[in-house]
């Protein structure tokens, strides 16, 4: 049984032919509001697509916003454990996808920043906590602590990017970055084998886009190239990846299995228009897997190459 203890944000969308550059003014297509926040994302991805028992710790307004956040969590599975703030608003995002599907996201993180320590609900049956960088580093860093204490696996996907005390860094039993936040965890601007060496955490997962990902796991190295997709919108296709790892660890999948089944789900939301409107369920994941060629020894030379990590 896991837990997710982060944000919840309503992100206002608007897509358009590019993300605007500083000073310069766009004119988008469309506009949507969709249920977002890379705790709730990752909530909804853990039950939904990677159908695990899934609880949630989150902090929400008592403002309209916080209605479509519960929905969708709820229609997920996820069970809510919902601290409410009477003065901050709902956290809130704002994001420009552009025509190429990329994306700019600017949070207000309005009640998520209200969550304290004393939160934390009691952590008997959960195996697994999943946290990212949304709420306060001190709520992190005490939950991180207190699910240490009962033999709790405790992953944290460390976006977005923060420099990491060392004293969270040995609380942690998986670590899930991006190229850009290995970096600044790593605190340097070398290859990926560079700053992955840098970093004292058991397990190390490092997503790279189209390119697929790859693990160091008690000092040994797992690749897995993404799948192909053409895709619309990556918004939360990291935080699809996370929840779907974690809940394949969580029932006790190997690492690689737990891998790609990541990249799958993260593959289809890429290809969907949203954050928790994009993440498949799980049978569309596993239908998805069934049907993809085994990755050829070119793709995998192409991502170890890219890593620089033949010579660890
Ligand atoms: O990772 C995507 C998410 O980042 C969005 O849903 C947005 O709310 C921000 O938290």
């Amino acid at each position: 049984m896991i837990l997710v203890a982060g944000s919840a944000n309503l992100d206002f969308v608007v897509r358009a032919p590019h993300i605007p550059a500083p000073g310069e003014t766009v004119l988008g297509h469309d506009f949507q509001t969709v249920p977002g926040g890379k705790g709730a994302n990752q909530a909804v991805a853990c039950a939904r697509a990677g159908g695990a028992d899934t609880h949630m710790l989150l902090a929400l307004g008592h403002d309209a916003y916080a209605v479509p956040l519960e929905s969708s969590l709820k229609a997920a599975g996820v069970h809510l454990h919902a601290r409410r703030v009477i003065d901050r608003a709902t956290g809130t995002a704002f994001i420009c996808v552009s025509d190429d599907a990329e994306n700019a996201i600017t949070v207000a993180p309005g009640a998520n920043y209200a969550l304290s320590p004393a939160d934390l609900p009691p952590l008997n049956g959960f195996t697994h906590l999943l946290m990212q960088l949304e709420i306060p580093l001190a709520c992190v860093l005490a939950y991180a602590k207190a699910a240490r204490a009962q033999g709790i696996t405790v992953v944290l996907n460390a976006a977005p990017a923060c420099a990491l005390p060392a004293e969270l860094l040995a609380l942690l039993d998986v670590l899930i970055v991006n190229e850009g936040e290995l970096a600044v965890v790593a605190d340097a601007a070398g290859s990926i084998a560079q700053c992955l060496a840098r970093i004292a955490v058991p397990c190390v997962v490092v997503t790279l886009g189209h390119h697929g990902c790859c693990v160091r796991s008690e000092g040994s190295l797992s690749y897995q190239p993404a799948f192909d997709v053409t895709p619309i919108d990556t918004t939360g296709a990291g935080d699809t990846f996370c929840g779907v790892l974690v809940a394949a660890l969580s029932q006790g999948q190997p690492l690689q299995t737990a891998m790609q089944r990541g990249s799958a789900a993260a593959a289809l939301a890429c290809t969907r228009l949203g954050a928790q409107t994009s993440i498949p369920n799980q049978a569309e994941v596993l239908s998805f897997l069934s049907a993809q060629p085994p990755a050829t020894d070119a793709r995998l030379t192409e991502l170890k190459q890219f890593c620089g990590l033949e010579s660890i």
